[in-house]
């Protein structure tokens, strides 16, 4: 690859022209890595809500044209100046969110929303120069959350960039970059069940389930899964689910439903919905003296979680979390090492496979709820 450093790679990569509109492979130049920047080549990719949600502009501020994507897994193909700990031939996954090593968030050890770098869905350009570093034939497109991996390469700031074991498979690792992540990170590092404990799980898409491969990994006794969508149900049980709660087939709030299957409450929930009620729900229904819930999904801007004080008072705790509380270049790639020692399991997660022409498929297949992770393979 060293034929192309300093100099304007010419790659395909998938567009979004138009809000909702299939995307379009077309060649882009990708300029090279400015100071604090990497160039990665991206060997896969893979679709999560977030690309979905802001590609459908729901975000407050949507940017075309743009390049989506960033859950992926690559090879840094050159770095900018100032760029030490990272070299060309590193194998890295992208993340959305950074970590500068500087900041007091960085500096924290309980905080990973760095100052710098931390996720913002509005800026469609790099940090450094406020440029875009893709063009066609000279007009600008956008970036998206920084990472923008629909593209053969992609230009990153080095603080949003875990180095990897160059021995893990891309193609398996990659999904490691957000969602998955996500979920694990909010069951171990931060709901914490106690082996032996019950646990509750809201929303069983690809998140809700990585939170339940948490509970298993950590021990739970019990893991009830909540869903509104009884489909979700029996591919669950590969994710160490061990009983089911739809809400809809009661006639009372769902935590009442759950008190009563666990004689008061679980010892802890994490809630990976993103509808309020569901988060309401995921607080309420932990055990009074010691239970512990976890928000994890992305609420609707006018939303307002209501609750009674005492139920606070009567000691439970309510948690958020971003992105599971991981720091991305310390700690990713000691999840991904989790995978290398058969800990976390990977491959279930993987529902669908396409080649990146075909990336349009992708998106049809999450619209449908038919896929939990569809992997994007760059090379065909
Ligand atoms: N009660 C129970 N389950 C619900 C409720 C509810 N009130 N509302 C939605 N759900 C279920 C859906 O039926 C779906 O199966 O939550 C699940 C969410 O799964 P996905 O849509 O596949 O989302 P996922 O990729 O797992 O992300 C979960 O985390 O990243 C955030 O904000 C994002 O809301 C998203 C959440
Ligand atoms: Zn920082």
């Amino acid at each position: 690859m060293s034929g192309t450093v300093g100099q304007v790679i010419h790659c395909r990569a998938a567009v979004a022209w138009e809000a909702g509109k299939p995307l379009v492979i077309e060649q882009v130049e990708v300029a090279p890595p400015q100071a604090m920047e990497v160039r990665m080549k991206i060997l896969y990719t893979s679709l999560c809500h977030t690309d979905v949600y802001f590609w459908e502009a729901k975000g407050q501020n949507p940017l075309f044209p743009r390049i989506y994507g960033h859950e992926a897994g690559g090879i840094v193909e050159s770095v900018g100046e100032g760029v030490t700990d990272l070299k060309p031939g590193d194998h890295v996954l992208p993340i959305f969110t950074g970590e500068c090593k500087e900041c007091a968030h960085c500096k924290s050890e309980e905080s990973n929303m760095c100052d710098l770098l931390r996720i913002n869905t509005d800026r469609g350009v790099m940090l450094s120069d406020g440029k875009s570093r893709f063009s066609i034939k000279g007009q600008p497109i956008y970036h998206f959350l920084g990472t923008s991996t629909f593209s053969e390469y992609t230009v990153v700031h080095v603080g949003c960039i875990a180095k990897i074991n160059p021995l893990a498979p891309l193609d398996k690792v990659c999904v490691l970059s957000c969602g998955i992540s996500t979920g694990l990170g909010a069951m171990v590092n931060v709901a914490k069940p106690p082996k032996g404990s019950t646990v509750a799980v809201f929303g069983l898409g690809a998140v809700g389930l990585a939170a339940a491969e948490g509970a298993r990994i950590a021990g739970a006794s019990r893991i009830i899964g909540v869903d509104l969508n009884p489909n979700r149900f029996q591919g669950a049980k590969k994710f160490g689910v061990t009983e089911f709660v739809n809400p809809k087939d009661h006639n009372k709030p769902v935590q009442e439903v759950i008190a009563e299957m666990t004689n008061g409450g679980v010892d802890r929930s994490v809630e990976c919905t993103g509808n309020v009620e569901a988060m309401i729900s995921a607080f309420e229904c932990v055990h009074d003296g010691w239970g512990v819930a976890v928000l994890v999904g992305v609420p609707h801007k006018d939303a307002v979680f209501k609750t009674h004080p005492i139920n606070l008072l009567n000691e439970r705790t309510l948690k958020g979390t971003f992105f599971g509380n991981y720091k991305p270049r310390s700690d990713i790639p000691s999840v991904v090492e989790k995978y290398m020692s058969k800990e976390l399991e990977v491959e279930k997660f993987i529902t669908h496979q396409v080649p990146f022409s075909e990336i349009n498929k992708a998106f049809d297949y999450m619209l449908k709820g038919e896929s939990l992770r569809c992997i994007i393979h760059m090379e065909e």
